[in-house]
């Protein structure tokens, strides 16, 4: 895909990434992009680079609008190696005069690829550097996504080179928002929220306030996955706002996985018992939905109910699975509860309440166990159980 200028002499040497699956945990399925960025001027400037495989198709954008030796600087905004897979490439046939990098970036820059000799220069958040007409003020938004990452705002442009915030993985030709279905742009940065920024949502409450207290003004936000904003930035930032303030919705998210039915039998149960006090309810055997998909829909449930059956002394691994992964990503507001099948030991469901509780969700019912196979009396417990949900979840949500 060419280079395209995104500002006058603003150029994104990007690559699309129409292959890409699986993000260490997250599934992909649309593709992602890696986007970097050009700027010319008195100094011309290199804003990160992309993933080391695509190193012949970053290197072809970079020469379709200068000699890559001319490149005077590169930033690094972000070492994890989407961005910085081709810094050692990028300097060598560049030989820059500075490498622009956070505190904790030249650390990480040092760790990953063990070179102390490059001519690193550390900033600090608020420094601001000239490129001729231009200049670039660096805000460190430490955990956004690593302890290492910054944004690159450039003050003439309005432009903010956001690094992961505000990204999606989605691979697309179109590279703006105004150029796709907006519902759909929304649907995959809420999923990317959900699966890789959720567990900084008070950072991102800070970082939303810092850059309203530093009076940046904002007519383009260029992250460094998936599509840029140019129509209304306004409009990602407050999702931004809204999701990390994880105020949930009237909403329940039933996640289970099933052997011969009768947990899924008794998850349909519970869904009639919530549907009963008005709550929308999600489904997700977890045999047909991808971990990912599941956070995406927990971002904006306020109840999490867990099913599965015993299975040697413990539970299926797709509910194992997802219990760690969500553990990881520490969501917050939640309630729940556990549920499953048995046939004489039984400790799901023991075990999956214990999980619930050490990732701090409020669990409000001890759980159902049913052996073997759940008649139409084992089921009444089971929409019982629906309903005090659904009643909690309407206590705690308004509106
Ligand atoms: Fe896209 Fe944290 O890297």
């Amino acid at each position: 895909m060419p280079p395209i200028e995104v500002r006058k002499n603003i150029y994104w040497v990007g690559v699309v990434d129409w292959n890409i699956r699986d993000f260490h945990g997250y599934s992909t399925e649309k593709g992602s992009s890696y986007n970097n960025f050009l700027i010319m001027d008195d100094k011309v400037a290199l804003f990160d680079t992309v993933k080391k495989p695509f190193r012949s198709e970053m290197f072809h954008n970079i020469r379709r609008v200068i000699d890559p030796s001319k490149i005077d600087y590169l930033i690094v905004n972000h070492v994890e190696m989407d961005h910085s897979g081709l810094v050692p490439e990028v300097i060598d046939a560049v030989n820059p005069e500075r490498v622009f990098c956070s505190a904790k970036g030249k650390e990480a820059l040092i760790e990953h690829f063990h070179r102390t000799d490059w001519p690193y220069e550390v900033v600090e958040s608020g420094r601001e550097i000239s490129l001729g007409k231009r200049t670039v003020q660096f805000l460190e938004t430490r955990m956004l996504h690593w302890p290492d990452s910054m944004f690159s705002y450039i003050k003439e442009d309005r432009l903010l080179i956001s690094s992961d915030a505000f990204g999606q993985h989605w691979a697309t030709t179109e590279r703006f928002d105004d150029e796709v279905d907006e519902p759909e742009l929304f649907r995959h940065a809420a999923k990317y929220f959900a699966n890789i920024l959720l567990p900084y949502s008070s950072l991102i409450q800070q970082l939303i306030s810092n850059v309203t207290d530093m009076g940046l003004e904002i007519d383009m936000i260029a992250c460094d996955h998936g599509l840029m904003w140019r129509k209304n930035p306004g409009k990602i930032i407050e999702a931004y706002d809204t999701w990390s303030r994880q105020q949930p919705k009237r909403k329940a998210l039933i996640i289970y996985d099933t052997m011969w039915q009768s947990t899924e039998t008794m998850a349909r149960a519970i869904e009639d018992g919530l549907m009963q006090e008005g709550v929308s309810v999600k489904m997700m055997n977890l045999k047909f939905n991808h971990r990912s998909d599941v956070l995406a829909e927990l971002l904006d449930a306020k109840a999490v109910i867990v099913g599965s059956p015993t299975l040697n002394n413990g539970m299926m691994p797709t509910v194992s699975d997802i219990l760690t992964y969500i553990k990881g990503l520490r969501p917050k507001n939640k309630i729940g509860a556990a549920f499953g099948s048995y046939g004489w030991s039984g400790e799901s469901v023991k075990l999956i309440t214990k999980a619930l509780e050490d990732m701090k969700i409020e669990v409000i019912d001890s759980g159902i166990k049913v052996k073997y196979v759940p008649d139409h009396e084992a089921l009444h417990p089971c929409v019982d159980l629906g309903r005090k949900i659904g009643a909690a979840v309407n206590e705690s949500v308004s509106g």
